[in-house]
């Protein structure tokens, strides 16, 4: 295997601290897998205005650019929120996105039965989740045009307009299909085709992908419904594949079910190839830079490593060491160690260097 080039944002806030923990992961699966792994960092974010006076400096963006993939921390914090200031730490991850052309984020929400007690529903509820959400995220009503305010005859007035042609649609289901197949076969499409013209493609489009993949079982739910299945029978779904807003409201919904925001990996995938003939992305946990507790040790790496076993499966192919990295993960949680986020009786808390250090020997068992 030849050399992979990792860019490592470790942004603003616990950002740093949890990506430390991830980058040692990635280090550690290097050498035991025999990838080779080059990694470089460059600041984003609030510590990208600090240093340059720019979100997403030019030389930050090269370098994703260039890079097989990309490990990110969180960016953002009270010293930036200036609602008044051109320059926020989120421009960046919206700069990312767009230049990278990340247009599938996927977020697993998986409940470990050791966790399931500092979670808000019932065990019986939440025993067995599994579930892939493949939302879309360049398309639909956060970029649809004409999106404005203005003065109408009768005041103020303001729209806002959802548009998605087919090649957006078919791209990303085709991705939620191919990834069913690796696992239960079974896809969810969410959408809310007895109002909108744009679900009613979705839906079309989903059925023709879906005539290609007879052994992948496809339902069609609709959004309203689906914000209810999540909090009844979470279990029953596999891969679950959407548009941009209703996927962003629904993986919010589905977050809770997993105990902790600290435990949940994402990763946006690019429209381009890597070296390595994968799809290039974005690597992340789902939480944000939580200035509340950084700098103190208590943050949860366990979201941010999980996010580099996604990377290490999506972008480099290297499955193994996805699995690896995710079965040790699990370990440490079996092992009855805790960050604060998971206070729970009978467990052991321990600080976010210590828990990344416990998956690293986990690895090495
Ligand atoms: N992708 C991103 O970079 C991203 C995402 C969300 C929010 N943000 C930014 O982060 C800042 C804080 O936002 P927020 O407070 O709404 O959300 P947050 O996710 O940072 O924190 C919410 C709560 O969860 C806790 N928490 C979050 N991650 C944790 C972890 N790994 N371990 C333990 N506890 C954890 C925090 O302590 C806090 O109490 C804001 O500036 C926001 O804009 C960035």
């Amino acid at each position: 295997m030849s050399e992979a080039t990792i860019a490592v944002f470790p942004g603003d806030g616990i950002g740093p601290e949890v990506t430390a923990q991830a980058q040692a992961v990635l280090e550690n699966c290097g050498e035991r897998f025999g990838a080779a792994i080059r990694f470089v960092e460059a600041p984003l974010g609030g510590a990208a205005i600090d240093a340059t006076g720019k979100p997403l400096p030019d030389d930050s963006l090269a370098l994703a650019r260039s890079a097989d993939a990309v490990l990110l921390g969180a960016v953002g914090g009270p010293k930036w929120d200036d609602p008044k200031s051109d320059v926020r730490p989120e421009q960046a991850l919206l700069g990312l996105r767009r230049e990278l052309q990340l247009f599938a984020n996927l977020r697993p929400i998986q409940v470990h039965a050791r966790v399931v007690e500092a979670a808000p529903l019932r065990r019986e509820i939440l025993e067995g989740v599994d579930i892939l959400f493949v939302r879309e995220l360049t398309g639909g009503v956060y970029f649809g045009q004409p999106s404005e305010r203005r003065q109408g005859a009768a005041g103020r007035e303001a729209v806002d307009t959802i548009a998605y042609d087919e090649s957006e649609v078919r791209r990303v289901v085709e991705l939620a299909f191919g990834i069913a197949r690796e696992r239960r076969k079974k896809v969810t499409q969410v959408d809310k085709a007895n109002i909108l013209a744009t679900s009613r493609l979705w839906r079309e489009v989903t059925k023709e992908v879906g005539a290609e993949h007879p052994d992948v079982e496809l339902e069609d739910v609709l959004v309203d419904a689906m914000a209810m299945h999540l909090l009844r029978r979470p279990a029953d779904f596999d891969v679950v594949v959407t548009e941009n807003m209703f996927g962003d409201i629904l993986t919010d919904e589905a977050s809770v079910l997993s105990g902790s925001l600290g435990m949940l990996p994402s990763a946006s995938l690019g429209a381009s190839l890597n070296s390595f003939g994968k799809r290039s992305g974005l690597y992340e946990p789902i939480h944000g830079s939580a200035p509340d507790i950084a700098g103190r040790d208590l943050a949860n790496p366990l979201g941010s490593i999980s996010s580099a076993a996604m990377l290490l499966r999506h972008s480099l192919g290297l499955e193994e060491a996805a699995v690896a990295v995710e079965a040790a993960v699990s370990g440490v949680l079996d092992d009855g160690l805790r960050t604060a986020d998971l206070r729970q009786p009978d467990t052991r808390q321990v600080g976010c260097a210590e828990m990344g250090a416990a998956v690293i020997e986990r690895l090495s068992r």
